[in-house]
């Protein structure tokens, strides 16, 4: 099977309002897909028809193979969901909670334990298994919910936006996890808000806005694809504009060791792709240099070699470049509301 999940013409309407509209969308198998989008563009409903907790108005969806509308128990089989809010039931403790979900499923008595053992385990929570869940962190009662979706060895996970207001350890725990059980085999579907963390883990990601899918990608890609459309505005406004700042420049920071002279800094800004320069001067120079996208691999060199004729001990380099962020202010209404 290439793809766990394949939708076709997928649409949700709430009465009149159009939700998800005719999505057509395939997810690898064994990938870490994520799906990004601002509030109401229609990732958790997506996420709902998917496994099979309300039904499209339109269209369908194969899940690990099976359709969602004529098969939705063996859909609900091969999947784990832990939802955008926390479906524990609060009164009861951790390792009651899943071992219910373990009877939902209907886990065979005799692995039972040892599989709640097992995933509390990989998990770090078992400290916590009697712990009742009305008594437990954010960060505790989000590592319980993955174990009760974990119980039944799904092929697919479902995270809706799991990691919203976590403190960045357990926000590493986990990564690390959903890391792991994709190096296991399962694939995942993480809806985030988080660019880093969609960036750092997901091999393709969408991104939805008012119910469209207006892009669909590796991250490195969308990335580029920026980059390229930025370049050619530029093209044109260098053209309209003469020698205004362009839109899109990249941030050379390079720290010195030794101080520079007023005439190595008049040198560097006065170079034609140089658009801002800003130095501070304390024992150690930090030179924030603004270039030109277009000239930056020769930009870049001019303005070292200058430093370095001149004297200047150089201790470190870095550069920006677009980020996930600014594709997804780009691409969604987010970035003109
Ligand atoms: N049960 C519902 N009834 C009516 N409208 C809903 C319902 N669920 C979601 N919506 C609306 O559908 C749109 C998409 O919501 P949702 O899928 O939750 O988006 P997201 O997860 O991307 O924030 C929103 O405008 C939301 O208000
Ligand atoms: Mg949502």
């Amino acid at each position: 099977m290439k793809y766990a999940i394949e939708t076709k013409g997928l649409t949700k309407n709430y009465g009149k309002f159009l939700a998800v509209n005719s999505l057509d969308m395939k997810i690898k198998n064994k990938s870490i897909f994520g799906f990004l989008g601002p509030n109401g563009a229609g990732k958790t409903s997506t996420i709902k028809m998917l496994t099979c907790l309300i039904k499209p108005t339109i269209g369908t969806a194969k899940v690990s193979g099976y359709d969602i509308r004529k098969e939705p128990n063996q859909v609900r089989n091969k999947i784990g969901m832990v939802p955008q809010l926390v479906s524990l039931y609060k009164d009861l403790t951790a390792r009651e909670n899943v071992s219910l979900c373990a009877d939902y499923y209907g886990i065979d008595k005799n692995i039972k334990e040892d599989r709640i053992d097992e995933l509390m385990e990989l998990l770090d929570i078992k400290y916590a298994e009697n712990k009742l869940v009305k008594q437990m962190s954010g960060g505790q009662k989000q590592k319980v919910s993955v174990v009760a979706s974990l119980v039944h060895s799904p092929d697919i996970l479902f995270l809706d936006e799991p990691t919203i207001g976590l403190d960045p350890t357990t926000k590493t725990v986990l990564w690390e996890l959903i890391q792991e059980l994709n190096d296991d085999g399962h694939t995942i579907v993480l809806c985030s808000h988080d660019m880093y963390e969609v960036d750092k883990l997901c091999e393709n990601i969408g991104i939805m806005d008012k119910g469209h899918l207006v892009a669909f990608n590796t991250p490195q890609i969308l990335k580029d694809n920026l980059m390229k459309e930025k370049e050619n505005s530029i093209k044109s406004n260098i053209l309209n504009v003469g020698d205004d700042k362009p839109e899109l420049t990249v941030e050379l920071s390079i720290m010195v060791e030794n101080w520079l002279s007023d005439e190595t800094i008049e040198k560097i800004k006065n170079l034609s792709f140089v658009y801002d320069l800003k130095s501070s001067h304390d024992a150690k120079g930090r030179l924030t240099v603004d270039v030109d996208k277009f000239s930056h691999r020769e930009g870049i060199s001019e303005v070292i070699s200058i430093i370095l004729k001149d004297g200047g001990v150089i201790s470190s380099i870095s550069t920006t470049d677009p980020s996930l962020e600014d594709v997804f202010f780009d691409l969604t209404s987010k970035g003109v509301e």
